[in-house]
């Protein structure tokens, strides 16, 4: 997601790299670089097509990455609406390659909300021009959104030969595949070509991002906090991902001492990422019975502001956690109340057609939680535990759900739920073992079954 922004530069070096046949003479405008002078990407596109309006594939690209970004950030607004309507006309007034088209269908098509339809059209591309960098992260971080686990690794897998080490960028087409890989837990190759890719380029922070998951899910708290501490100086600066690998840093602080007094600054760059991410340790640190007091009220002027969007249902969740820790009823039922309308309308948008089996549930078990009724979040979870997957987000992510799950089910009052808490952690305990967290809660589970 987050990773979306953190390769924009790469993306379009690389689009130059690839020596992409470019419809116009546009590109001896632009200075491809991320220079912050220049208003980085976003003003280099802006300053791209303002040089040449006609020029598609400025359009696409910045569409594009909007669009990803927005995934997570910036609201589905009109003004999007129009770029893509825009980009569209353009495209048809002029000759374009077929992989200029396909690029041109694909954005428009993940702007309608259809991602697997999108994908397959990068996919489309990839197979003629597998050193594709846009096409590749492009579908990559759809593929995040989907929760299509498989298809992260295997997208990247296709093509990986094809980036040999003279090709501009190859080593983060590395920390790309490693990201796939660990997310269907193959750590050690995983743990391997991050490193790869770390020994050519060490600030390459998407790289540090797979090792951070690697330990997160191996429970390697120690090696974890060593490995953060020792590579900081070459991800501090990273605009857009930064705030995420402190957030994993902090995930290994909550492991191992529950109640952290201190917690690695979140330098939030105002990325749709960097807000979730704080509604997720906020959520997290109130599990483990920390008092976050008033830090949901910091959270809640941005989030409360995307309650109509259902841009990801993903998002949706964490913007509730948001509204229920601030006790602020009218965004809680502004995000409900929309968020059902859109289930129910017609179209492909894939967010809206998720929101009735997954989306709705798992936003209403936030609101049993914090209404004290933890029956009805077991009730609510348990059926759709294995399909929450699909609103899409890293295991790592997720885990918050698999957490409150647990939470619930040590709650839970009726006896059809009693052995629920304990057969969840069993499970935990098989596939992470040693981890701290899990522990805790074993304990407590054998404490509620003592007083039972
Ligand atoms: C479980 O109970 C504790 C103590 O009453 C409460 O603070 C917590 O919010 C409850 N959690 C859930 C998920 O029900
Ligand atoms: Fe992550």
């Amino acid at each position: 997601a987050w990773g979306a922004l953190a390769l924009l530069s790469c993306r379009v070096q690389a689009w130059k790299d690839a020596g992409l046949p470019l419809s116009t003479h546009a590109r001896k405008y632009v200075k491809w670089t991320n220079d912050k002078s220049l208003g980085g990407i976003e003003g280099c596109l802006s300053k791209l097509k303002a040089a040449d309006p006609t020029f598609v594939m400025g359009h696409a690209i910045s569409n594009g990455l909007v669009l990803i970004g927005t995934g997570s950030s910036v609201r589905l607004d009109k003004e999007l609406d129009q770029a893509v309507k825009t980009m569209v006309e353009i495209s048809k007034t002029q000759p374009l390659t077929r992989r200029e088209q396909l690029h041109v269908s694909a954005v428009e098509t993940f702007a309608e909300g259809n991602f697997p339809k999108a994908c397959e059209l990068w996919e489309q591309i990839l197979r003629d021009h597998p050193t594709d960098m846009l096409a590749l992260k492009f579908s990559h971080d759809a593929y995040f959104y989907l929760g299509y686990q498989e298809q992260m690794r295997d997208s990247v897998a296709r093509i990986y030969p094809f980036w040999t080490p003279d090709i501009p960028l190859s080593s983060y087409v590395k920390g790309i595949y490693s990201f796939g890989l660990m997310e269907t837990n193959f750590y050690d190759q995983a743990a391997k070509l991050a490193r790869e890719a770390l020994a050519i380029n060490p600030t390459d922070a998407w790289s540090v991002h797979t090792i951070a998951h690697v330990h997160e899910m191996k429970a390697e708290v120690k090696e974890g906090l060593e490995f953060m501490q020792r590579s900081e100086n070459h991800w501090k600066d990273s605009d857009m991902l930064a705030c995420h690998n402190y957030w994993h840093w902090a995930l290994y602080l909550i492991e191992k001492v529950r109640r952290p007094s201190i917690l690695p600054s979140l330098q939030a760059s105002g990325a749709m990422l960097d807000v979730v991410d704080s509604c997720s340790m906020l959520y997290r640190l109130q599990m483990e019975g920390v008092s976050v007091g008033q830090r949901w009220q910091d959270v809640l002027p941005v989030t409360r502001k995307h309650s109509r969007d259902h841009v990801l249902l993903f998002n949706d969740a964490h913007f509730l956690m948001a509204s229920l820790g601030a006790r602020d009823p009218q965004p809680t039922q502004e995000l409900l109340a929309t968020l059902r309308d859109a289930s129910e309308s017609p179209g492909e948008n894939c967010q809206h057609r998720l929101a009735r089996d997954v989306g709705l549930p798992l936003c209403q078990a936030l609101v049993e939680a914090e209404g004290g009724n933890p029956d009805r979040v077991v009730e609510l979870l348990l059926p759709i535990r294995y399909r929450i997957v699909q609103i899409g987000g890293s295991n790592a992510q997720r885990d918050v759900f698999n957490q409150l799950l647990i939470h619930a089910a040590l709650n839970c009052t009726s006896s059809v739920h009693k052995n629920v808490a304990r057969s969840l952690l069993m499970e935990r305990d098989a596939l992470k073992p040693n981890s701290p967290l899990t522990e805790r809660l074993m304990r407590k589970a054998a404490t509620v079954h003592l007083m039972q």
